[in-house]
């Protein structure tokens, strides 16, 4: 539940060391958006009484949005959400047996009542998990409310209007 007197929070986790390399983008852009956030290494497969565990007390301890990176059988955005009514956001890692396919088309594909919020493969997705999380968390917040704009508001100012051509 959003409490109005402290700022709201994301968690931030991921099934391996190896997928912070994606995962990165999603805590550089919650911390442009000041957005404060708690970053864990959570495996589905690996360590599921960690995933139980932390899934279970996730809303006792204050996350208002769970944002879950995996790869391959990327079950752990999935499992997560079926153990919290807290917001899960996805992030297909880009695999290199198939390209992330395998990771995107798992998170997707959940059956009808455990919805995951489901980005792109990659960094491109996890920037758009932060921004997502950020558009949840605006409808009840005015500091992220104005962060958010902000972000967007930079975001179209910094697109060149024509394109620099100066080394062809
Ligand atoms: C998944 O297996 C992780 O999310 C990761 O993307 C993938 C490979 O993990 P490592 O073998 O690199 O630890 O559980």
């Amino acid at each position: 539940m959003i409490d109005k007197h402290n700022p709201p929070s994301v968690a931030l986790v991921m099934g391996s060391q190896s997928d912070w390399e994606t995962m990165k983008f999603s805590e550089k852009t919650l911390r442009d958006l000041e957005i404060p956030v708690v970053t864990k290494i959570i495996s589905a497969h690996r360590t599921p009484e960690r995933m139980f565990d932390f899934a279970k007390n996730a809303e006792g301890q204050g996350f208002n949005v769970i944002i879950a990176g995996a790869g391959g059988a990327a079950h752990l955005p999935g499992m997560i959400s079926s153990h919290t009514h807290i917001p899960v956001i996805g992030v297909p890692i880009e695999s290199s047996a198939l390209k992330g396919m395998d990771s995107l088309l798992s998170i997707v594909q959940m059956p009808a009542g455990v919805p995951v919020a489901t980005m792109s493969i990659g960094k491109a997705g996890a920037i758009n998990a932060a921004i997502y999380a950020a558009k949840i968390l605006s409808v009840y917040n005015i500091n992220v409310n104005a962060s958010l704009k902000s972000w967007l508001a930079k975001q179209t100012n910094e697109v060149p209007i024509t394109p620099n051509i100066e080394n062809d």
